[in-house]
């Protein structure tokens, strides 16, 4: 029998039967409300129903390989959405206030719509009026783009039924609100029933639809995580205040690979495309100084070189600090580990901060390396050669450990004209010419080799 779950948790949208002050699945407080449930059936009838029948794989006439995309000839957009945009897809796109959701989403429209697709943009947020005048800020006032400034689900869904489009784009999900359902737009309830009618109108009706979701503190797209269950795609849109790149990264992609990332860069006349990221990232890079690391990553299909900086300084607190900007702190926390006990390399007393620069988060363990030898570097104020790049992955032994696609890392590296590559050893090392290539097989052979300790 299925739980009957009409509680549920507006930080996390863990379902509980019953109301408590604290949620187990996220531990916040004075978060669990009643929900109300999307619809129910005739009530004890669960059999007789005639949709849903099955069917063998092999009878089914739609053979397709690929499922029909659009492109909107943006190449960076095109590439995070596995190669262009999915017929009857549903997609999320998450990203903090003011990181520029909003124009990515117009020039996407503008873009589809040239390329054929009939686009209708609804807001929530702004009226038509000053939607109109960000489009004319971008250039795009002349697109043929419907425009329609509705909250109400019931309405949106008449219009979407009238107008039939190829593409509807939601901004945002957060205002969203269905009349059937009592809470407040932007509630966990309310975000899941708007999210799930357009879903479902969406891939009844042959029609795409792109959501736009706020992310909480936290960083997870507000509302309940159902929702990214939902769609067929979520992508996030990041960067850092302050700095002009903004990353459009597919976290799911059920048409494509997860963890590709799009560049772009927010100028006064909207998002342009990077073409060349590498090049971005280390163009506001000087002369080499102690504590700077050309990383050679690896994000989603493409290689791409960022900088990954690091300060050592002694402290004056009791408990020194351990400060991280685009990289996971655990980490940090276990490489400064492995080079206190396998290297003999003390951090106690001294605080340590760690930056990759230009706005750039990484997840790949294979930065471990670069992440150590910053460290190393600033900690003995010895810079590394300017002409190299770093990776490997470091295990608790001290162990370096290869990584995947070295080789298109080291070709990428060659590209920009590094001629040097510090890496792990491995049984069968890429050979790139016109590189150099520099192996140890442990960390502590790694500093010995570098610096000499
Ligand atoms: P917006 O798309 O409204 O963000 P979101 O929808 O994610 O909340 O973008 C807001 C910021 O982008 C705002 O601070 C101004 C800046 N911006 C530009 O720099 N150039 C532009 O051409 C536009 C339209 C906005
Ligand atoms: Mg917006």
């Amino acid at each position: 029998m299925a739980k009957d779950l009409s509680y549920a948790c507006s930080e996390c949208g863990a379902g509980y039967r019953k109301w408590s002050g604290q949620c187990d699945g996220c531990g916040a407080w004075n978060t669990i409300h009643e929900t109300k449930a999307l619809s129910s059936g005739p009530k004890g009838k669960t059999l007789g129903a005639v949709r849903g029948q099955a069917i063998a794989l092999t009878d089914l006439e739609t053979q397709e390989r690929e499922p029909p995309r659009t492109e909107a000839g943006v190449g960076e957009l095109d590439r995070v959405l596995g190669g262009g945009l999915v017929k009857a897809s549903a997609l999320l796109v998450g990203g903090d206030p003011g990181i520029g959701k909003s124009t990515l989403l117009l020039q996407a429209a503008a873009r589809f719509a040239r390329n054929g697709l009939k686009v209708i943009y609804i807001s929530g947020e702004e009226s038509n009026a000053q939607v109109q005048m960000r489009a004319r800020r971008l250039g795009l006032e002349k697109s043929p783009v419907l425009l329609a400034a509705e909250t109400n689900l019931r309405d949106i869904l008449t219009t979407l039924e009238a107008e039939k489009p190829d593409l509807a784009i939601i901004d945002s999900i957060q205002t969203m609100w269905a009349d059937t359902v009592e809470s407040a737009p932007g509630s966990v309830s309310q975000v899941r029933a708007s999210a799930h009618e357009l879903t479902t109108f969406a891939k009844r009706n042959g029609m795409a639809v792109i959501m736009v979701g706020h992310v909480t503190k936290e960083g997870a797209i507000a509302g309940p995580r159902v929702v990214e269950h939902m769609v067929d795609t979520v992508l996030y849109f990041e960067g850092e205040r302050g700095h002009q790149f903004r990353i459009l990264r597919s976290v799911k992609n059920r048409f494509g690979p997860a963890d590709e990332i799009g560049v772009f860069e927010m100028t006064g006349k909207g998002l342009a495309e990077v073409k060349n990221p590498s090049a971005l990232f280390l163009s506001e890079r000087g002369t080499p100084a102690p504590g700077s690391v050309v990383f050679a990553g690896i994000e989603g299909s493409r290689p791409m070189l960022c900088e990954i900086q690091a300060l050592v300084a002694p402290s004056p607190h009791s408990q020194p600090r351990r400060s991280v900007v685009g990289w996971d702190g655990g980490r940090l926390a276990m490489i400064l580990a492995v080079l206190e006990s396998r290297c003999g390399i003390q951090f106690t007393g001294l605080d340590v901060y760690l930056n990759v620069a230009g706005g750039l988060r990484i997840t790949e363990p294979a930065a471990d390396l670069a992440v150590a030898a910053a460290l190393v570097s600033a900690r003995e104020d010895a810079a590394l050669p300017a002409e190299a790049v770093v990776f490997g992955e470091i295990s608790l032994s001290g162990a370096l450990r290869p990584v995947v696609q070295a080789e298109n890392r080291l070709k990428e590296a060659q590209k920009l004209g590094f001629t040097k590559g510090i890496v792990p050893e491995q049984a069968k090392q890429p050979v790139v010419t016109g590189l150099h290539q520099q192996s140890a097989k442990t960390l502590a052979g790694f500093v010995e080799n570098v610096f000499g300790a």
